[in-house]
Protein backbone atom coordinates (compact mmCIF):
# COMPACT_ATOMS: atom_id res chain seq x y z
CA UNK A 1 0.00 0.00 0.00
CA UNK A 2 1.63 3.23 -0.76
CA UNK A 3 0.96 5.26 1.66
CA UNK A 4 2.25 8.27 0.88
CA UNK A 5 1.61 7.98 -2.69
CA UNK A 6 1.87 12.34 -3.99
CA UNK A 7 3.30 13.52 -1.10
CA UNK A 8 6.29 15.70 -1.30
CA UNK A 9 8.89 15.24 0.81
CA UNK A 10 12.13 17.11 1.44
CA UNK A 11 14.73 14.97 2.94
CA UNK A 12 17.61 17.27 4.96
CA UNK A 13 20.62 15.57 6.14
CA UNK A 14 22.88 17.12 8.53
CA UNK A 15 26.58 16.07 10.18
CA UNK A 16 25.73 13.02 12.28
CA UNK A 17 27.15 9.23 11.90
CA UNK A 18 23.44 8.78 11.67
CA UNK A 19 23.36 10.14 7.98
CA UNK A 20 23.95 6.54 6.34
CA UNK A 21 20.78 5.21 7.58
CA UNK A 22 19.47 8.36 5.88
CA UNK A 23 19.68 6.55 2.67
CA UNK A 24 17.41 3.45 4.03
CA UNK A 25 15.25 6.56 5.45
CA UNK A 26 14.91 7.35 1.65
CA UNK A 27 14.15 4.40 0.31
CA UNK A 28 11.46 3.71 2.84
CA UNK A 29 9.95 7.05 1.99
CA UNK A 30 10.25 6.16 -1.93
CA UNK A 31 8.73 2.57 -1.08
CA UNK A 32 5.48 4.48 0.34
CA UNK A 33 4.80 6.76 -2.65
CA UNK A 34 6.78 9.80 -1.71
CA UNK A 35 8.31 11.99 -3.62
CA UNK A 36 11.70 12.59 -2.28
CA UNK A 37 13.82 15.38 -2.49
CA UNK A 38 17.46 15.36 -0.66
CA UNK A 39 19.16 18.76 0.88
CA UNK A 40 22.58 17.96 2.85
CA UNK A 41 24.79 20.15 5.16
CA UNK A 42 28.53 20.47 4.44
CA UNK A 43 29.05 18.19 7.74
CA UNK A 44 26.56 14.98 5.95
CA UNK A 45 28.69 15.02 2.90
CA UNK A 46 31.28 14.10 5.09
CA UNK A 47 29.42 11.23 6.32
CA UNK A 48 27.51 9.83 3.30
CA UNK A 49 28.16 10.74 -0.47
CA UNK A 50 25.34 13.19 -2.11
CA UNK A 51 25.23 10.33 -4.47
CA UNK A 52 24.16 7.36 -2.66
CA UNK A 53 21.11 9.52 -2.09
CA UNK A 54 20.55 10.87 -5.54
CA UNK A 55 20.97 7.42 -6.66
CA UNK A 56 18.46 6.03 -4.35
CA UNK A 57 16.27 9.24 -5.43
CA UNK A 58 17.02 9.19 -8.48
CA UNK A 59 16.61 13.54 -8.45
CA UNK A 60 19.96 15.66 -8.01
CA UNK A 61 21.23 16.35 -4.26
CA UNK A 62 21.64 20.42 -3.03
CA UNK A 63 24.26 21.68 -0.92
CA UNK A 64 24.63 24.67 -1.37
CA UNK A 65 23.06 28.75 -1.37
CA UNK A 66 24.57 28.94 -4.72
CA UNK A 67 23.33 26.32 -6.85
CA UNK A 68 23.22 27.64 -10.23
CA UNK A 69 21.17 24.69 -11.09
CA UNK A 70 17.81 26.59 -9.67
CA UNK A 71 17.12 28.73 -12.78
CA UNK A 72 16.29 31.85 -10.16
CA UNK A 73 18.99 31.57 -7.96
CA UNK A 74 17.03 31.00 -5.00
CA UNK A 75 17.11 27.39 -4.23
CA UNK A 76 15.88 27.84 -0.40
CA UNK A 77 12.88 29.01 -1.78
CA UNK A 78 12.45 26.93 -5.16
CA UNK A 79 13.23 23.64 -2.90
CA UNK A 80 10.97 24.17 0.34
CA UNK A 81 7.87 25.77 -1.79
CA UNK A 82 5.13 22.97 -2.43
CA UNK A 83 6.51 20.56 -0.05
CA UNK A 84 3.92 18.75 2.61
CA UNK A 85 6.44 18.21 4.69
CA UNK A 86 10.64 18.55 5.28
CA UNK A 87 12.45 15.78 7.58
CA UNK A 88 15.43 16.55 9.23
CA UNK A 89 16.94 13.25 10.06
CA UNK A 90 19.41 13.07 11.62
CA UNK A 91 19.56 16.79 13.01
CA UNK A 92 22.61 17.36 15.04
CA UNK A 93 22.55 19.33 17.96
CA UNK A 94 24.11 21.86 16.20
CA UNK A 95 20.99 21.89 13.57
CA UNK A 96 18.72 22.27 16.17
CA UNK A 97 20.35 25.21 17.86
CA UNK A 98 20.51 26.97 14.30
CA UNK A 99 16.45 26.34 14.10
CA UNK A 100 15.80 27.68 17.63
CA UNK A 101 17.58 31.24 16.43
CA UNK A 102 17.34 31.43 13.12
CA UNK A 103 20.59 31.21 11.91
CA UNK A 104 20.64 30.64 7.80
CA UNK A 105 23.93 30.20 7.23
CA UNK A 106 23.42 26.96 4.78
CA UNK A 107 20.99 25.82 2.30
CA UNK A 108 19.42 23.35 5.20
CA UNK A 109 19.15 25.76 7.57
CA UNK A 110 17.62 28.66 5.19
CA UNK A 111 14.89 27.16 3.31
CA UNK A 112 14.01 25.51 6.86
CA UNK A 113 13.13 29.09 7.96
CA UNK A 114 11.79 30.06 4.61
CA UNK A 115 9.56 26.87 4.21
CA UNK A 116 5.68 27.13 4.41
CA UNK A 117 4.83 23.44 5.07
CA UNK A 118 5.30 21.53 8.33
CA UNK A 119 9.14 20.05 9.70
CA UNK A 120 10.01 17.37 11.71
CA UNK A 121 13.68 16.70 12.94
CA UNK A 122 14.81 13.05 13.97
CA UNK A 123 17.68 14.27 16.37
CA UNK A 124 20.77 12.01 16.58
CA UNK A 125 23.60 12.61 19.33
CA UNK A 126 25.86 11.19 22.13
CA UNK A 127 23.51 11.17 25.15
CA UNK A 128 25.50 13.83 27.34
CA UNK A 129 25.10 16.22 23.95
CA UNK A 130 20.79 15.29 24.41
CA UNK A 131 20.97 15.22 27.99
CA UNK A 132 22.90 19.21 27.76
CA UNK A 133 20.83 21.90 29.44
CA UNK A 134 21.12 23.68 25.98
CA UNK A 135 20.11 21.02 23.54
CA UNK A 136 17.16 20.17 25.99
CA UNK A 137 15.71 23.95 26.27
CA UNK A 138 16.11 24.00 22.64
CA UNK A 139 14.17 20.75 22.17
CA UNK A 140 11.56 22.37 24.18
CA UNK A 141 11.50 25.65 22.06
CA UNK A 142 11.37 23.56 18.88
CA UNK A 143 8.18 21.52 20.38
CA UNK A 144 6.46 25.10 21.05
CA UNK A 145 7.50 26.18 18.09
CA UNK A 146 5.37 23.44 16.20
CA UNK A 147 8.10 21.30 15.37
CA UNK A 148 7.72 17.82 15.20
CA UNK A 149 10.46 15.90 17.59
CA UNK A 150 10.75 12.29 16.14
CA UNK A 151 12.60 9.79 18.73
CA UNK A 152 15.42 9.77 19.26
CA UNK A 153 15.44 6.28 20.77
CA UNK A 154 17.71 4.69 23.59
CA UNK A 155 20.63 2.03 23.25
CA UNK A 156 23.70 1.38 22.05
CA UNK A 157 25.77 4.52 20.55
CA UNK A 158 28.71 4.74 17.63
CA UNK A 159 30.69 6.01 19.99
CA UNK A 160 30.93 3.27 22.22
CA UNK A 161 28.30 4.59 24.96
CA UNK A 162 24.79 3.92 25.89
CA UNK A 163 21.67 6.24 26.19
CA UNK A 164 19.28 8.60 24.91
CA UNK A 165 19.86 10.04 21.10
CA UNK A 166 20.42 7.68 18.99
CA UNK A 167 18.43 8.69 16.15
CA UNK A 168 14.93 6.55 15.67
CA UNK A 169 15.03 3.95 13.36
CA UNK A 170 14.38 4.95 9.33
CA UNK A 171 11.00 2.34 9.63
CA UNK A 172 10.08 4.02 12.55
CA UNK A 173 10.32 7.77 10.98
CA UNK A 174 8.47 6.50 7.60
CA UNK A 175 5.59 5.29 10.12
CA UNK A 176 5.55 8.44 12.25
CA UNK A 177 5.40 10.26 9.11
CA UNK A 178 2.36 8.06 7.28
CA UNK A 179 0.71 8.35 10.75
CA UNK A 180 1.65 12.27 11.04
CA UNK A 181 -0.48 12.64 7.60
CA UNK A 182 -3.77 10.34 8.07
CA UNK A 183 -6.73 12.69 7.79
CA UNK A 184 -7.81 14.03 10.82
CA UNK A 185 -11.51 12.60 10.06
CA UNK A 186 -12.70 11.48 14.07
CA UNK A 187 -11.12 15.07 15.97
CA UNK A 188 -12.95 15.35 19.18
CA UNK A 189 -14.67 11.80 18.99
CA UNK A 190 -13.84 10.09 22.36
CA UNK A 191 -13.43 5.93 21.30
CA UNK A 192 -12.96 3.22 23.58
CA UNK A 193 -10.95 0.48 22.18
CA UNK A 194 -11.14 -3.23 24.14
CA UNK A 195 -8.32 -5.62 23.44
CA UNK A 196 -6.59 -8.70 24.19
CA UNK A 197 -7.40 -11.63 25.86
CA UNK A 198 -9.40 -11.84 28.84
CA UNK A 199 -8.22 -14.32 31.80
CA UNK A 200 -10.74 -16.09 33.73
CA UNK A 201 -9.06 -17.56 37.07
CA UNK A 202 -9.24 -20.93 38.17
CA UNK A 203 -7.02 -21.81 41.03
CA UNK A 204 -4.50 -19.31 42.52
CA UNK A 205 -1.80 -19.98 39.49
CA UNK A 206 -4.17 -21.36 36.65
CA UNK A 207 -6.77 -19.89 34.29
CA UNK A 208 -8.28 -19.73 30.90
CA UNK A 209 -7.58 -17.79 28.34
CA UNK A 210 -7.28 -17.76 24.29
CA UNK A 211 -4.88 -16.80 21.70
CA UNK A 212 -5.71 -13.15 20.79
CA UNK A 213 -2.23 -11.29 20.93
CA UNK A 214 -4.14 -7.47 21.12
CA UNK A 215 -2.17 -6.81 18.17
CA UNK A 216 -5.33 -5.81 16.09
CA UNK A 217 -6.90 -3.58 19.23
CA UNK A 218 -3.87 -2.09 19.67
CA UNK A 219 -3.86 -1.27 15.79
CA UNK A 220 -7.38 0.26 16.17
CA UNK A 221 -6.35 1.99 18.84
CA UNK A 222 -3.63 3.98 17.41
CA UNK A 223 -5.40 4.30 14.15
CA UNK A 224 -7.94 5.96 16.15
CA UNK A 225 -5.55 8.52 17.38
CA UNK A 226 -4.14 9.40 14.36
CA UNK A 227 -7.52 9.99 13.07
CA UNK A 228 -7.56 12.78 15.99
CA UNK A 229 -9.31 10.53 18.56
CA UNK A 230 -8.83 11.00 22.08
CA UNK A 231 -8.90 7.27 22.80
CA UNK A 232 -9.09 5.19 25.89
CA UNK A 233 -7.52 1.49 25.45
CA UNK A 234 -8.87 -1.55 27.88
CA UNK A 235 -6.54 -4.28 27.31
CA UNK A 236 -6.44 -7.52 28.59
CA UNK A 237 -2.73 -8.85 29.31
CA UNK A 238 -0.69 -8.62 26.30
CA UNK A 239 2.73 -7.47 26.82
CA UNK A 240 2.45 -4.98 23.86
CA UNK A 241 3.88 -1.59 24.09
CA UNK A 242 0.76 0.67 24.53
CA UNK A 243 0.11 2.72 21.64
CA UNK A 244 1.25 6.92 22.36
CA UNK A 245 -0.86 9.70 23.50
CA UNK A 246 -3.22 7.08 24.29
CA UNK A 247 -4.98 5.77 27.71
CA UNK A 248 -4.50 2.39 28.75
CA UNK A 249 -6.24 0.82 31.29
CA UNK A 250 -5.24 -2.96 32.07
CA UNK A 251 -7.66 -5.31 33.43
CA UNK A 252 -7.59 -9.18 33.70
CA UNK A 253 -10.89 -10.79 33.46
CA UNK A 254 -14.20 -10.23 31.65
CA UNK A 255 -15.51 -9.07 34.41
CA UNK A 256 -13.26 -6.26 35.37
CA UNK A 257 -13.62 -5.43 31.27
CA UNK A 258 -17.12 -5.17 31.35
CA UNK A 259 -17.07 -2.33 34.76
CA UNK A 260 -13.94 -0.33 33.40
CA UNK A 261 -16.08 0.06 29.74
CA UNK A 262 -19.45 0.50 31.73
CA UNK A 263 -18.16 3.43 33.99
CA UNK A 264 -16.62 5.67 30.74
CA UNK A 265 -19.88 4.83 28.89
CA UNK A 266 -21.20 9.01 29.48
CA UNK A 267 -17.60 9.89 27.94
CA UNK A 268 -17.48 7.64 24.78
CA UNK A 269 -19.14 8.77 21.33
CA UNK A 270 -17.65 5.01 19.76
CA UNK A 271 -16.94 1.64 21.56
CA UNK A 272 -14.72 -0.84 19.27
CA UNK A 273 -14.75 -3.86 20.55
CA UNK A 274 -11.76 -5.62 19.16
CA UNK A 275 -11.06 -8.00 22.69
CA UNK A 276 -11.30 -11.62 22.49
CA UNK A 277 -13.64 -11.69 25.95
CA UNK A 278 -13.99 -15.19 26.91
CA UNK A 279 -17.96 -16.09 27.19
CA UNK A 280 -17.48 -18.05 30.10
CA UNK A 281 -15.96 -18.15 33.61
CA UNK A 282 -15.50 -20.56 36.53
CA UNK A 283 -17.91 -20.37 38.81
CA UNK A 284 -16.31 -22.73 41.44
CA UNK A 285 -12.55 -20.91 41.44
CA UNK A 286 -10.45 -22.26 43.89
CA UNK A 287 -8.57 -19.48 46.09
CA UNK A 288 -5.37 -21.75 46.10
CA UNK A 289 -3.66 -23.45 43.78
CA UNK A 290 -5.71 -26.73 43.14
CA UNK A 291 -3.52 -30.39 44.24
CA UNK A 292 -3.89 -33.18 42.07
CA UNK A 293 -5.49 -36.58 43.04
CA UNK A 294 -4.07 -39.14 42.18
CA UNK A 295 -6.10 -41.13 38.82
CA UNK A 296 -9.33 -38.74 39.63
CA UNK A 297 -10.47 -36.31 37.42
CA UNK A 298 -11.41 -32.60 37.97
CA UNK A 299 -14.75 -30.89 36.98
CA UNK A 300 -15.07 -27.11 36.16
CA UNK A 301 -18.41 -25.48 36.48
CA UNK A 302 -18.70 -23.08 34.25
CA UNK A 303 -20.96 -19.60 34.02
CA UNK A 304 -21.28 -16.73 31.28
CA UNK A 305 -19.58 -14.05 31.41
CA UNK A 306 -21.58 -10.51 30.62
CA UNK A 307 -21.68 -9.68 26.74
CA UNK A 308 -19.49 -6.45 27.06
CA UNK A 309 -20.78 -4.97 23.57
CA UNK A 310 -24.38 -6.49 24.10
CA UNK A 311 -24.98 -4.53 26.68
CA UNK A 312 -23.53 -1.83 25.63
CA UNK A 313 -25.62 -1.26 21.95
CA UNK A 314 -28.53 -2.13 24.47
CA UNK A 315 -28.41 1.10 25.81
CA UNK A 316 -30.97 3.59 24.42
CA UNK A 317 -28.56 6.78 24.42
CA UNK A 318 -24.96 4.73 24.17
CA UNK A 319 -22.10 5.36 22.00
CA UNK A 320 -21.90 4.17 17.88
CA UNK A 321 -21.27 0.56 18.44
CA UNK A 322 -18.27 -1.74 16.34
CA UNK A 323 -17.81 -5.35 16.57
CA UNK A 324 -14.87 -8.00 16.22
CA UNK A 325 -16.09 -11.22 14.64
CA UNK A 326 -13.35 -13.83 14.76
CA UNK A 327 -14.67 -17.01 12.84
CA UNK A 328 -13.01 -20.65 11.55
CA UNK A 329 -15.28 -20.56 8.69
CA UNK A 330 -18.31 -19.03 7.05
CA UNK A 331 -17.13 -16.06 8.38
CA UNK A 332 -19.52 -13.81 6.80
CA UNK A 333 -22.56 -15.18 7.50
CA UNK A 334 -21.95 -15.67 10.83
CA UNK A 335 -20.70 -12.34 11.34
CA UNK A 336 -23.45 -10.60 9.97
CA UNK A 337 -25.43 -13.30 11.91
CA UNK A 338 -23.66 -11.69 15.25
CA UNK A 339 -24.21 -8.05 13.86
CA UNK A 340 -27.67 -8.76 13.80
CA UNK A 341 -28.33 -10.20 17.05
CA UNK A 342 -26.25 -7.94 18.72
CA UNK A 343 -28.00 -4.82 17.43
CA UNK A 344 -24.77 -3.10 15.99
CA UNK A 345 -24.10 -0.28 13.05
CA UNK A 346 -20.63 -2.46 12.08
CA UNK A 347 -18.84 -5.53 12.59
CA UNK A 348 -15.59 -6.35 11.53
CA UNK A 349 -14.76 -10.50 10.87
CA UNK A 350 -11.70 -11.77 10.16
CA UNK A 351 -10.39 -15.46 9.79
CA UNK A 352 -9.16 -17.06 12.83
CA UNK A 353 -6.45 -18.99 11.19
CA UNK A 354 -5.34 -15.80 9.38
CA UNK A 355 -5.59 -13.42 12.37
CA UNK A 356 -4.36 -15.04 15.88
CA UNK A 357 -0.61 -14.43 16.34
CA UNK A 358 -0.24 -12.91 13.05
CA UNK A 359 0.93 -9.38 11.69
CA UNK A 360 -1.31 -9.24 9.41
CA UNK A 361 -4.68 -9.92 8.78
CA UNK A 362 -7.41 -9.58 6.18
CA UNK A 363 -11.02 -7.76 7.85
CA UNK A 364 -14.71 -7.92 6.05
CA UNK A 365 -16.89 -4.90 7.55
CA UNK A 366 -20.23 -5.57 7.19
CA UNK A 367 -22.53 -2.75 7.62
CA UNK A 368 -26.04 -2.40 6.15
CA UNK A 369 -24.89 -2.01 2.62
CA UNK A 370 -23.45 -5.45 2.83
CA UNK A 371 -19.70 -6.63 2.86
CA UNK A 372 -16.86 -4.71 2.57
CA UNK A 373 -13.73 -6.54 2.31
CA UNK A 374 -10.03 -4.83 2.98
CA UNK A 375 -7.36 -6.77 1.05
CA UNK A 376 -4.39 -8.20 3.32
CA UNK A 377 -2.19 -5.95 4.77
CA UNK A 378 -0.81 -4.83 7.69
CA UNK A 379 -3.22 -5.03 10.98
CA UNK A 380 -2.08 -1.33 11.35
CA UNK A 381 -3.53 -0.60 7.73
CA UNK A 382 -6.76 -2.52 8.52
CA UNK A 383 -7.21 -0.64 11.70
CA UNK A 384 -6.84 2.63 9.11
CA UNK A 385 -9.53 1.26 6.97
CA UNK A 386 -11.52 0.60 9.61
CA UNK A 387 -11.26 3.63 11.13
CA UNK A 388 -11.88 5.62 7.81
CA UNK A 389 -14.87 3.28 7.14
CA UNK A 390 -16.34 4.47 10.66
CA UNK A 391 -16.08 7.70 9.70
CA UNK A 392 -18.49 7.31 6.58
CA UNK A 393 -21.42 6.14 9.27
CA UNK A 394 -20.49 7.68 12.43
CA UNK A 395 -22.61 10.88 12.76
CA UNK A 396 -21.81 12.29 16.35
CA UNK A 397 -24.76 13.14 18.62
CA UNK A 398 -26.75 10.06 17.27
CA UNK A 399 -26.20 6.58 17.37
CA UNK A 400 -26.24 5.95 13.61
CA UNK A 401 -27.96 2.99 12.23
CA UNK A 402 -28.77 -0.22 13.59
CA UNK A 403 -28.50 -3.46 12.10
CA UNK A 404 -30.93 -4.62 10.00
O1 LIG B 1 -20.37 -12.77 21.13
P1 LIG B 1 -19.17 -12.97 20.27
O2 LIG B 1 -17.94 -13.34 21.04
O3 LIG B 1 -19.40 -13.93 19.18
O4 LIG B 1 -18.93 -11.54 19.59
C1 LIG B 1 -17.67 -10.96 19.38
C2 LIG B 1 -17.74 -9.48 19.64
O5 LIG B 1 -18.37 -9.22 20.88
C3 LIG B 1 -16.38 -8.85 19.75
O6 LIG B 1 -16.51 -7.51 19.32
C4 LIG B 1 -16.08 -8.94 21.23
O7 LIG B 1 -15.14 -7.96 21.64
C5 LIG B 1 -17.43 -8.68 21.81
N1 LIG B 1 -17.69 -9.40 23.09
C6 LIG B 1 -17.88 -8.68 24.25
N2 LIG B 1 -18.17 -9.32 25.41
C7 LIG B 1 -18.26 -10.65 25.47
C8 LIG B 1 -18.05 -11.41 24.30
C9 LIG B 1 -17.77 -10.74 23.13
O8 LIG B 1 -17.80 -7.43 24.21
N3 LIG B 1 -18.53 -11.25 26.60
Amino acid sequence: MSELAEKRILLGLTGGIAAYKAADLARGLIKQGAEVQVVMTDAACRFISPLTLQALTGKPVYTSMWDDRVGNGMPHIELSRDRDLIVVAPATADFMAKLVHGTADDLLATLCIARECPLMVAPAMNRQMWENPATRRNVKQLSSDGIIIEGPASGDQACGENGMGRMSEPDQIVESIVSWFQPKLLAGARILVTAGPTYEPIDAVRGITNLSSGRMGYAVARAAHEAGAKVTLISGRTGLQPPANVSVIDIITAQQMHDEVMERLSECDILIAVAAVADYRVSNREQHKIKKKAGAGLTLELEPNPDILGSVAAHKDGPFCVGFSAESQNIESHAAEKRRRKNIPLIAANLVQAAFGSEQNELILIDDEGAHRLPRSSKLQQARGLIRHITRLYKPGRKSVTAR
